[in-house]
């Protein structure tokens, strides 16, 4: 249990957050900060505490406008940021048009931070996803442990879904990772998908893997069209706290998080995609895994998009 969690945006993800780290016990203090007129983050606050004799907790639950609601937190999860939604065309944009918007909230969000709780381990969810963690990273400088960003964990759980509903086996049975920028040049790596130990390929026909790994990529979008309004908040939400949790109780748990590399996959300082051993220390080391030759080229076009998306970050802070 840690002494402080902050999470700011107090909006579909952050409300699920809030109420996942109080149902979970994950800290004693737990800070929510959103903008949003009149008090929305207090009004969440008071609507979960409102709760807690249900759960026989005491666990302190705050939520403000101001920022100094977050002092002294140990853990910060960032979800402050417009999300996707359908247009009244029908059609729904990329994560990468949401940087304009995003970047001045996460400039707002560093100050925050910095002002509050330099140290805290940041976990960050806003869109786009590698793009925010990068501006994150300019702005505040953290040791490269302590910041990273949660898209790889939500992609994989996806893909293992989707396997597993096709394999017709547990969820549980399912190991996958998925690599890259959390975009639609994200890599399903079927290489690395085990059902039971076994290749994925015993189970599932190369074709249907194919089609998963399709859907896979565009599964945010999915969920966006079927909501109408927003986009995914409760497997994100799930998704950064298994991160969080491999933190909490220093598990090194290997998860794919969007983590700076430093000479790894031949990429020195972008965030992308990679697994790492996350434990009490952060991202405590990244993971390389052994790529086949089509794997390694789909990862280089991936690494290519999120390089592009980084040069808009560096453009606009001209
Ligand atoms: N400080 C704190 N909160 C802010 C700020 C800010 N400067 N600016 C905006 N917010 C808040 C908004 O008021 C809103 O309540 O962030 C919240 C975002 O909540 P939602 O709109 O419900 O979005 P959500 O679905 O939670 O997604 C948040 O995560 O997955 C990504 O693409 C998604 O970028 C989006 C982010």
């Amino acid at each position: 249990m840690l002494n402080k969690i902050a999470v700011i945006g107090g909006g579909n993800i952050g409300g699920v957050l809030v109420q996942e780290i109080v149902r979970r016990r994950l800290a004693r203090n737990v800070a929510l900060v959103d903008v949003k007129e009149p008090e929305l983050a207090k009004g969440k606050a008071l609507d979960i505490s409102e709760g807690l004799p249900v759960l026989c907790t005491d666990i302190k639950v705050e939520g403000s406008k101001e920022y100094d609601v977050i002092a002294g937190a140990d853990m910060v999860i960032n979800t402050a940021g417009v999300p996707r939604t359908t247009r009244p065309d029908g059609t729904i944009p990329t994560r990468e048009e949401l940087l304009t918007t995003n970047l001045k909230i996460t400039d707002a969000v560093s100050a925050g931070i910095s002002k509050n709780c330099r140290n805290a381990m940041i976990i960050s969810i806003a869109n786009p996803l590698d793009a925010i963690v990068y501006r994150l990273n300019m702005n505040l400088k953290p040791s490269r442990a302590k910041l990273m960003g949660m898209a790889g964990v939500l992609d994989s759980n996806r893909y293992r879904y989707f396997v597993a509903e096709a394999a017709g086996v547990s969820v549980d049975n399912v190991e996958a990772i998925v690599l890259g920028g959390h975009g639609d040049s994200m890599l399903p790596i079927r290489s690395a998908c085990r059902i039971a130990g076994m290749p994925v390929e015993k189970f599932v026909s190369s074709d249907k893997l194919d089609a998963i790994e399709a859907r896979t990529r565009k599964a945010g979008g999915e969920v966006v069209k079927l909501l109408g309004v927003g986009s995914a908040f409760v497997s994100p939400a799930w998704s950064a706290l298994e991160m969080a949790e491999a933190i909490i109780f220093d598990k090194k748990k290997i998860l794919p998080v969007s983590a700076i590399l430093k000479g790894e996959y031949g990429v020195e300082g972008l965030f992308i995609g990679v697994p790492a051993i996350m434990g009490a220390g952060g991202m405590e080391k990244v993971i390389e895994v052994d790529l086949t030759a089509s794997e390694k080229e789909a990862f280089a076009k991936s690494v290519a998009s999120v390089q592009k998306t980084a040069d808009e970050v560096i453009e606009m802070t001209k």
